[in-house]
């Protein structure tokens, strides 16, 4: 079977915000996703709100017909803003100020009761509920715990790795491997518990096989690389070319 592709398009709305305007539209870029063969949009309403606004979600909830993924910060703000707009799905995200990006999983097992609380509220509201977490036996059993439906392995880390000089041999290789095995090992298991497995963070075309030729994972969340790409080949083919790289390594 193959995987899900949502299409993050944050960045979009970075290029945006870069000059309080309104190109270019989440909205058109959202659509321009969903013709080139997307499975969903995803976009992060952070509480800063540096790049999606309250009403990029407003309007993208009218107008997405495949499948909505809003990322938040478990808060009581973002809980009532996911009740009132009604996404398919909330990813669960760890926020930090001053932050570039998203730095790691959220620590679930530190905070199980605040998040428990969040998911039943969600859960509430009909919302599909996926939690961001580092691939730890420990994160994953407290996500099931919460009662999330779906776990999204941050991959943050292998990303890290097969960026720069030694990514292709030596110490980066070598800590590319590792972090797949942890990420293979985390997917199975949280397979086991009956969760579905997502896996997101600095994922490439090149980088992205491995992941996709694991059978667990059934989505990915991508942005940055696809955004990046779009600048040389339009939104269009840098999502369709996200797409092909998922489906050959896909297991048949
Ligand atoms: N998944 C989650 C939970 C994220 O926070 C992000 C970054 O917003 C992504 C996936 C996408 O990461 P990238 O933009 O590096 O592809």
């Amino acid at each position: 079977m193959n995987a899900r592709l949502n299409v993050n398009i944050d960045h979009i709305a970075t290029i945006r915000q870069a000059r309080r305007t309104i190109q270019p539209s989440v909205i058109a870029a959202a659509m321009e996703c969903e013709e080139a063969g997307a499975d969903g949009i995803t976009v992060h309403l952070r509480q800063d709100r540096r790049h999606i606004q309250d009403r990029d979600v407003e309007l993208l909830r009218q107008v997405v017909t495949t499948y909505l993924n809003v990322e938040l910060a478990a808060t009581d703000e973002m809980l009532s803003i996911a009740e009132r707009l009604g996404p398919d799905a909330v990813s669960l995200v760890p926020e930090s100020p001053g932050e570039i990006t998203t730095e790691g999983g959220l620590d679930v097992a530190a905070n199980v009761g605040t998040i428990r609380d969040t998911v039943d509220g969600l859960k509430s509201a009909g919302i599909f509920v996926s939690i961001f977490i580092d691939p730890e036996e420990k994160q994953i059993v407290a996500a099931a715990n919460c009662g999330a439906h779906q776990i999204e392995i941050c991959t943050a880390e292998y990303a890290k790795a097969t960026l720069g000089s030694s990514a292709a041999h030596g110490a980066g290789k070598q800590r590319a491997e590792a972090e797949l095995n942890r990420i293979a090992q985390a997917a199975r298991f949280a397979d086991s518990l009956g969760l579905t497995v997502a896996a997101g963070h600095g994922l490439t075309t090149k980088n992205v096989r491995p992941l996709a030729a694991m059978p667990q994972i059934s989505e990915f969340n991508i942005g940055h690389h696809i955004i990046s790409r779009a600048v040389f080949l339009g939104l269009r083919d840098a999502v369709r070319e996200m797409i092909a790289a998922i489906s050959a390594a896909r297991p048949k």
